[in-house]
């Protein structure tokens, strides 16, 4: 009997493939160089992100973690503050907010887009308010032309966590040029990934670039002058060089993406028991996943989405849960106070989410594997 290959969520060795030599002769130009942290490299990577973002400045860092950290400093939003934010999200778009001291508001998510629901959001402003932090999940773009209307009534910074977004647009504009500050992820599975951690803030602001420098560079602004309490955060020479081979594809790859995509929606479009996932009009995704959901009417008990992954894998076909919890009901949280039901749809989410095999040089064929294991999987699953 002829063994099933298995398809994976996400396979970065057939995008490297491709730069095999680049990204060699990157990586030994830098080792020959003698300078690994700081210098031109990360200088020209920041210039050329910057400019593909659409705003005056990058500030490259450690990391997405430490670019939302740091621009928080930066704006300094400080202990009493409140930021609204999404309860469905990757730990680090709120970790950074109890790490200054501030305080998440959680407000509850559109189920169609997975992001922040903007109507909700004045309900959520008080007078301790400072900040709004849409967090574009997967990919897709909250919207931000209500986001800045709000923030503009209510004089609010808007601090976006584009970490699943890089090159995703609302209207002709890159997500990260809307807020105060963008921050970006370049962990290896973002739509730009480095071949480690790495992260950057965007601004218009050089002030504030110049803060988040300060504080990723131990809050020196003269060499041995701590002005404030900072930190190590720094993009290496070798990543900003692998970074620099990359980027020039990143519109090719993200084109990619959202032909997977656009083919995912046709082939499952008419599968029962789903809901595939929607970009607002006015956005472009750049689909870091594809996530659709299971629908599943009971709150309890194993998900649904449990079982049909299940027949899914022993089709040869793996999938990814994020997140298969919403922040406000996790351990970490709990001292925020929020309680089961609150934010129904986050919490019906969680256990729908099923995110399939997405990434650059997925072929056609495989996707209709998947798209059969996955109507296969729905008929055996009740
Ligand atoms: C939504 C979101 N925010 C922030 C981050 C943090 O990025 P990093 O892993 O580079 O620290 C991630 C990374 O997975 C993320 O998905």
């Amino acid at each position: 009997m002829k063994a099933i290959t298995t398809i994976p969520p996400v396979d970065l060795t057939r995008q490297h493939a491709l730069l095999n030599a680049q990204l060699q002769a990157a990586a030994i130009e830098v080792l020959h160089s003698g300078r690994y942290i700081g210098g031109e490299k990360v200088a020209e990577f920041e210039r050329q992100f910057a400019a593909a973002i659409g705003t005056r400045i990058c500030a490259a860092c450690n990391s997405g973690t430490d670019a939302l950290l740091l621009g928080l400093r930066a704006l300094e939003i400080a202990p009493g503050d409140e930021v609204i934010t999404t309860p469905f999200t990757f730990a680090a778009s709120v970790e950074p907010l109890a790490f200054v001291g501030a305080r998440p508001i959680f407000v509850d998510i559109d189920p169609a887009t997975y992001n922040l629901e903007v109507t909700q959001v004045e309900a959520a402003i008080s007078a301790r308010t400072r900040a709004l932090l849409p967090v574009h999940l997967f990919g897709q773009p909250t919207d931000m032309t209500q986001l800045g209307d709000i923030a503009r009534r209510h004089d609010l910074l808007t601090i976006e966590d584009c970490a699943q977004a890089t090159g995703a647009c609302w209207g002709d504009r890159a997500l990260g040029s809307f807020g105060e500050i963008g921050c970006f992820s370049f962990f290896p599975t973002k739509n730009l990934g480095a071949l480690g951690d790495g992260g950057a803030v965007t601004t218009d602001d050089p002030e504030l670039a110049a803060r988040v420098r300060m504080f990723a560079n131990h809050g020196q602004v003269g060499r041995y002058d701590y002005l404030e309490i900072g930190t190590n955060s720094r993009l290496d020479a070798l990543q900003a060089a692998l970074l620099l081979v990359k980027l020039p594809h990143l519109d090719a790859w993200n084109l990619q993406r959202c032909q997977i995509a656009t083919r995912y929606l046709e082939l499952l479009a008419s599968l029962p028991g789903i809901a595939l996932p929607i970009t607002l009009p006015g956005g472009t995704s750049v689909w870091n996943q594809f996530t659709l959901r299971i629908l599943d009417d009971r709150s309890d008990g194993e998900p649904r989405r449990d079982r049909i992954r299940e027949h899914l894998r022993a089709a040869g076909i793996d999938t990814m849960v994020y997140y298969p919890y919403p922040l406000h009901l996790q351990p970490a949280y709990a001292y925020l106070g929020y309680r089961a039901g609150q934010f129904p749809y986050a919490e019906r989410v969680a256990r729908e989410v099923l995110s399939l095999p997405m990434f650059p040089g997925l072929t056609a064929d495989e996707q209709e594997r998947v798209a059969l294991a996955l109507k296969d999987a729905i008929a055996a699953v009740a």
